[in-house]
């Protein structure tokens, strides 16, 4: 990292990640790795990124419990359970290098569980039919980022935090625009950041930008992610700069978050809870689950189990709180301690709690993005140089997650969206010098850098009427007349936020309250975009498929909609245009796999 001038406000590197969880402090590795300078940037503290709250652990094949198991039912579950709707070729990437990404974070020192005899602990997960999920007690993801900051600093990347972007700097790719060729037209320049501990805006330079921010479950208000991550924010910096969204509609609402006390709402509560005996129960004492998914019970797909409680609340057979109830009781303290000791923890810290004796009251929570940014399989986006990695992307778990593919998913395609920065870097002829000149002398840069920084006087109420407005129009059961009323409200309030928003004078950054206000004002501008395309989306998708329920069309309908939706920005408007493309069939072994795997499931379901 270079520093350009005396008062710190300008960087070079040759890569950028903008985000610090596992995603892209794998992509930084192996950038760096690679022989690429780097330069980590993050919106949260450092060594604090939301990947500290995965809990149940990481999925590989590796048949340690069941050795029956291999990475062709690994993404036949994947598929499967994301009801077709992922890209078969990534789900293959993904359970493929699985087991070589667990093997590097035992080699990087990763504490998981073993059994007596040295093999790695794997235990069940929802919808997996083997064993295979990886974990150090339930508090797996803070493991992995013990690990991965440890090779960081060992490296000595730099990490900027408490750094917001604002805004990517692209450029017209002239040279490239012959008319002729369909290649990208825009290519990466940097970003224009907010130092929140310098109180000042900084400026990014660099060769090629990796986005690794997150998905984008908060624009609900009942959410497992904290209140200051997951808008969208990656998403729309790379939509405004021309990436296309893809199944956007697909959020995936966990089956059990805390409901009680009232703080805690959303929180999660593990699934490993179910996987290691856990059972679900109504206000009547009723095992629900029989009735929704008797094949796997409690331990049904994420979808079917969210939808169960759903329905169990609404229909009054639901706890106080508005929940049910989760059940450990039958389980000894030894157990729970061993396997589940932060669910423990948690419940007597804040709920005062003990799960050994008293069962957990639960509710659906808005958990995982599915949808995200059109990236090809090595992670590169259509505007040159720019890559992206982690929740962000889209198209590796289709309509529905497998509990535990999301933290392999971060390092699997962590290392690839790195190692393809860096060789893109690489090839440029560009000098560092060369960058810094350009960004000097060229009129169309200048102009997106020196363009207003435009803030909200009060961002947070508007936050939370987006939040309200997406529970209840788009939330876990939709409809037509639903999603449009939401709409024309979503449309009424981008309106309201463009005649409200103001230019913000660079003094105003040493406020405390103006700075906050520039973040929610940030976090406002990307909810507006990424809930218009999660509402466009669901309307379009005129079926339902894994986490998109559509009361008006209840079945799937693979006719018509076995497609992936894309929403593109309209040539330099603000219009949002929806378009949609064949979803490629699996080939190969893989394909036959999956045959035998939905016999298999069509049996047990008719037995
Ligand atoms: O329930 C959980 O521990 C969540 C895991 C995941 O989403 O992969």
């Amino acid at each position: 990292m270079t520093e350009n001038d005396s008062s710190q406000t300008n960087y070079f590197c040759d890569v950028i990640v903008i985000g610090s969880g596992s995603a892209g402090l794998r992509a930084a590795i192996e950038a760096h790795d690679n022989g690429s300078k780097v330069l980590i940037i993050s919106k949260s503290m450092q060594g604090d990124p939301h990947t500290l709250l995965a809990r149940g652990g990481i999925n590989a094949a590796l048949g340690t419990m069941d050795p029956k198991d291999n990475w062709m039912i690994h993404a036949s579950d994947t598929l499967v359970e994301g009801e077709h709707l992922a890209d078969y070729e990534r789900v293959e990437i993904l359970c493929k290098s699985a087991p070589d990404a667990i093997d590097e974070l035992v080699n990087w020192g990763a504490r998981f569980h073993r059994e007596k005899d040295g093999r790695l602990t794997q235990r069940f997960f929802g919808a997996h039919t083997y064993r295979r999920t990886v974990f150090y007690e339930d508090w797996t993801g803070n493991e992995i980022i013990r690990v991965l900051m440890q090779q960081v600093i060992e490296r000595k990347i730099t990490i900027m935090d408490n750094v917001h972007i604002a805004k990517l700097l692209v450029k017209n790719n002239k040279d490239k625009a012959d008319g002729q060729s369909n290649s990208s037209t825009y290519k990466i320049r940097g970003a224009i950041g907010i130092d929140v501990k310098k109180e000042q805006l900084v400026k990014f330079s660099c060769k090629s930008l990796i986005l690794a921010s997150g998905g984008y479950t908060r624009v609900y208000s009942i959410s497992s992610s904290r209140n200051y991550e997951h808008y969208g924010e990656g998403i729309e910096l790379a939509y405004e700069a021309g990436v296309d969204l893809v199944d956007m509609e697909m959020v995936q609402f966990h089956p059990t978050g805390m409901v009680w006390p009232e703080i805690t709402l959303g929180t999660l509560v593990t699934e490993a809870i179910r996987g290691e005996g856990g059972i679900l129960l109504n206000s009547k004492n009723e095992r629900f689950m029989e009735k929704y998914y008797p094949e796997r019970m409690d331990l049904g797909p994420r979808d079917v189990v969210a939808r169960a409680i759903y329905n169990e609340i609404a229909e009054g057979r639901g706890t106080t709180h508005k929940g049910v109830w989760l059940d450990v009781t039958h389980l000894s303290l030894k157990k729970i301690l061993d396997r589940l000791p932060s669910m423990y923890k948690q419940f007597k810290d804040i709920a005062g709690i003990d799960i050994s004796k008293e069962k957990m009251e639960v509710s659906p929570t808005a958990h995982y993005s599915m949808g995200g940014l059109s990236v090809d399989i090595n992670c590169k986006t259509k505007v040159e140089g720019l890559f992206a990695t982690g929740e962000v992307i889209s198209q590796i778990h289709g309509a529905n997650r497998l509990g535990g593919n999301s933290l392999l998913d971060t390092l699997v395609f962590g290392k690839i969206a790195g190692r393809e920065s860096s060789i893109f870097e690489k090839q440029l002829q560009t000098t560092q010098e060369d960058c810094l000149l350009e960004s000097k002398v060229d009129r169309e840069l200048r102009k997106f850098e020196t363009e207003p920084i435009m803030v909200l006087d009060k961002p947070l109420s508007f936050r939370k009427e987006i939040q309200d407005l997406m529970d209840q129009f788009a939330g876990i059961v939709r409809s037509a007349s639903n999603l449009q009323k939401g709409l024309e409200k979503l449309l009424i309030l981008k309106d309201r936020f463009h005649s409200q928003i103001r230019i913000l004078h660079e003094n105003e950054l040493s406020n405390e309250n103006h700075i906050q206000n520039l973040i929610v004002t940030l976090e406002v501008k990307s909810s507006l975009v990424v809930c218009e395309a999660i509402i466009r989306s669901a309307l379009m998708r005129e079926e339902s498929r894994g986490a998109h329920f559509r009361s008006d069309f209840p079945t799937i309908n693979n006719e018509m909609w076995h497609v992936n939706i894309y929403c593109t920005k309209e040539n330099e408007g603000r219009k949002m245009m929806l378009y949609k493309k064949n979803v490629k069939e699996a080939k190969g072994n893989l394909k036959e796999v999956i045959k035998d795997h939905l016999k298999a499931v069509h049996n047990n379901e008719s037995e």
